[in-house]
């Protein structure tokens, strides 16, 4: 039997300690440190502590004639673009998100797909009972698919039955936080059950040239070990996010061995389950109204794809001794940011408004090149005039309120032409970029944020611009 020693680990970032306290010190987070008894760290730990002496290694080069591993397409574009062509044998998927999200619908209709091309698939559910993954199959209609279900918890019971005789070409674990190693005395969800499982099953994946799904589910609250803990151990991280009450879902992978990162997919979350929306860029200015003023449509690019987004700011009068800030979908910081430069290069005041900010759809945007879009909604909601009608908005706004460059301008200013835009506001230092792709969006390039804020001024056709109150 092994030794028992108690150990104080942080449920959040995984760091150990001897003793409790009541702030971690790797991570800063108050409350998440609790008590784990159990082996000394799981895998590789020995009882009695004896270390047979190692064996030697063979170093070589890095050249050789490893073939790059055959992919399986699971028949889903949206899931293959993100995992970058397929699955690879033998590799480990974290599928983060939050709960209620989609991950194991998604999972279910990624597994029956396979199913379809003849791959044995399985799918083992620490959540559900049997019949509740039946239930959902059967609202999805892929009851009729191959796929192998179980309804475990225990690991050595999960490995033992596919140790000999299942082959699978995929498994999906849901979720890992409830899968429980019977070697450790910890409760299934803990950092060292998380730990463990997972590096059971990587080994299990590894050795048998399976692809498996981890299944895990991020708390903001730090309740449940996240599943921050393995992304080092696994090839990928997919994270499926997306605003609560919209229907869209995005798939992003944010780690890949095999692939790129930043690639998206998207999806629509419907009364029979996820469908692939292959054009985002439509969906996402679906209902939109060009004449309201406050809007800006931002050329962007996720991943490889150029995605065409609705920026909408609110500027209201505020009661508040400290204006309020909301951002949904963008990042808070980047709006004071730009809210400053407006400010101290441009004298536009906002200290005595309030300030909403959306990304509409749902979608959540990371790259520096929205600044223009965002400044161009707020100029514009601010000034209450409409912004001119056909335009898209893309560059890069640095802290002297200039203008930087962005990339993949051609693949931008190309999506915006295919929807039907006329326009296109960039930094002036794309303009050659720009003149070299092919397209017929007539151009205006703007050095600085002054120079946009004027033209705001000059293009909008309606009465003339209420000056802002400073
Ligand atoms: P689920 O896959 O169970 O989420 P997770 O595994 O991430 O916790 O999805 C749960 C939500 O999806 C649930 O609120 C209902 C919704 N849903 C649909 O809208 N349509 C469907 O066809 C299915 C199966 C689920
Ligand atoms: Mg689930």
């Amino acid at each position: 039997m092994a030794k028992s020693v108690a150990r104080y680990v942080c449920q959040d970032c995984g760091s150990e300690s001897s003793k409790w306290s009541g702030r971690c010190d790797g991570c800063g987070a108050w409350n998440t440190i609790s008590e784990e008894t159990g082996q000394n760290s799981g895998v590789g730990a020995r009882p009695g502590g004896a270390v047979p002496p190692g064996r030697k290694i063979a170093l070589v080069g890095l050249e050789g004639s490893d073939h790059t591993p055959r992919r399986t397409l699971s028949g889903i574009a949206e899931f293959d673009r993100v995992t970058g062509g397929g699955l690879v044998p033998g590799s480990a998927i974290l599928v983060g998100g939050d709960p209620g999200i989609g991950k194991s619908t998604l999972l279910l209709q990624i597994m029956a797909c396979l199913t379809s091309t003849g791959n044995t698939v399985v799918y083992i559910s620490g959540e559900e009972a049997i019949a509740q993954v039946r239930l959902r199959a059967a609202r999805l209609g892929l009851s009729k698919t191959g796929v192998l279900l179980a309804a475990e918890t225990n690991l050595s019971d999960i490995v033992a039955t596919l140790q000999d005789s299942v082959e699978p070409t995929a498994l999906v674990i849901d979720s890992i936080q409830t899968i429980w190693s019977p070697a450790l005395d910890s409760a299934p969800g803990t950092v060292s059950q998380v730990r463990q499982t997972a590096q059971t099953l990587i080994h299990y994946a590894k050795s048998k040239n399976v692809a498996v799904f981890l299944v895990g589910h991020v708390t903001k609250d730090g309740q449940i070990a996240g599943p921050r803990v393995i992304e080092h151990m696994v090839d990928t991280v997919l994270y499926f996010e997306g605003e609560r009450g919209h229907q869209f879902r995005i798939l992003r992978a944010v780690k890949n061995r095999f692939g790129p990162t930043d690639e998206i997919g998207v999806f629509e979350m419907t009364g029979g389950g996820l469908s692939e929306v292959s054009n985002p860029s439509r969906l996402f200015l679906g209902e939109r109204d060009s004449n309201t003023p406050g809007t800006a449509v931002f050329a962007g690019i996720e991943g490889t794809r150029p995605v065409l987004v609705e920026i909408q700011a609110l500027v209201a009068t505020s009661t508040l001794a400290t204006p309020r800030r909301a951002v949904v979908g963008w990042d808070q910081s980047r709006l004071s940011m730009i809210l400053a430069v407006l400010d101290a290069h441009c004298g536009l005041s906002f200290g005595g408004f309030d300030v909403y900010l959306n990304v509409a759809g749902g979608l959540k945007i990371r790259e520096p090149a929205a600044d223009l879009a965002v400044a161009a909604a707020l100029v514009s909601s601010l000034s209450g005039q409409a912004l001119p009608d056909g335009s898209v908005y893309f560059g890069e706004i640095s802290l002297s309120g200039s203008l930087r460059s962005v990339n993949q301008t051609g693949g931008r200013l190309r999506e915006s032409e295919k929807l039907g835009f006329t326009r296109a506001t960039i930094p002036k230092s794309n303009d050659d970029d720009a003149q070299r792709s092919e397209n017929s969006i007539s151009l205006e390039t703007v050095a600085s944020l002054a120079s946009l804020i004027a033209r705001i001024s000059v293009g909008s056709t309606g009465s003339k611009s209420d000056e802002p109150s400073g």
